[in-house]
């Protein structure tokens, strides 16, 4: 049987090339998941996800993250967690050595330290350049909500293996500015990331009050069980995001969703202006691919 790895936006390549050795290895989709979002949390230029993460609105880097094992449907996530770089593996370990799905903030950092995660500066020195460069200033208008820079956002890693079981993983520092204890959807199950063998994967990247405001993995997930294509099932979720924003009379923000079905066939989509881009990687090669917007 044949393997399957996507990731987003064109960084995403990073994770599926680090993913892709895992898998043809014949290692398990959820290992090779972590592991493709693990490679860019250590990627200081990417300025969304882990170390070079951007600040919060006071400048703290708090990051999230989840997983999810489509054989088993065992989940793990974290949100709001200082000073752990790893936040993918650690969000694992929630899912493997405890009872619960989500730990929160400090409980989530005193649990890593528990488990030996070491504790790091997640800022570099052009994050925090950045950070001030950006950040809003006093008079500023107040913001509604900031948009992503482009290309930059959550790594969210979708994967079938040789054995034909689906894993996934995702992890953010979240929107830049965000106020503190904002939590988007990255590490919420079923919001930034859903994966069930039965019926595909499917993973979000962009603002996620958008798909929280839809439940948007899962829900694409469930349209995957009722034997819709991957591609239809994100094009519909994009039309939910769409229906959701034009029922508060407010512009949509950017939102791309990406799904695999049970098959390991992958497809994206996004709303109009989010120039959404991500990576595959099959025993045939590493291709980066653009989704329509709609
Ligand atoms: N999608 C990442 C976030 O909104 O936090």
């Amino acid at each position: 049987m044949s393997w399957t790895v996507i990731a987003t936006w064109p960084f995403g390549e990073t994770s599926v090339r680090a993913a892709q050795v895992l898998l043809a290895a014949g290692l398990p989709a959820l290992d090779a998941c972590i592991a493709g979002a693990q490679a860019v949390e250590d990627d200081p230029t990417v300025n969304s996800v882990g170390y070079g993460g951007l600040g919060d609105v006071t400048g703290r880097v708090t990051l999230d993250a989840c997983v999810m094992d489509g054989k088993t449907l065992r989940c793990g996530a974290v949100a709001g967690v200082e000073n752990v770089r790893h936040v993918a593996a650690l969000a694992r370990r929630v899912m493997e050595a405890t009872k619960h799905v989500l730990l929160l903030g400090e409980g989530a950092r005193d649990f890593a330290v528990s488990q030996g995660f070491p504790l790091d500066n997640l800022t570099t020195a052009k994050s925090v350049e950045q950070w001030e460069k950006t950040r809003p200033k006093p008079g500023d208008p107040p913001q509604r909500m900031p948009d992503p820079a482009a290309d930059h956002d959550t790594v969210t890693v979708l994967a079938r293996d040789s054995s034909g079981h689906l894993g996934g993983a995702c992890s953010t520092s979240g929107l830049a500015h965000k106020l503190p204890g904002r939590v988007g959807d990255s590490p919420i199950i079923g919001q930034g990331l859903y994966v069930d063998d039965d019926a595909g994967a499917a993973g979000a990247t962009g603002v996620g009050e958008e798909s929280m405001r839809i439940c948007g993995s899962h829900y694409i997930v469930e349209q995957l069980r009722r034997g819709i294509s991957a591609l239809d099932a994100c094009v519909a979720a994009v039309a939910r995001v769409n229906d959701a924003a034009r029922r508060r009379g407010e512009p949509v923000g950017r939102i791309a969703f990406l799904a695999l079905d049970r098959f390991g066939n992958p497809a994206a989509a996004c709303t109009k202006t989010t120039g959404f881009r991500y990576a595959v990687a099959r025993p045939t090669g590493v291709e980066i691919l653009q989704a329509e917007e709609f």
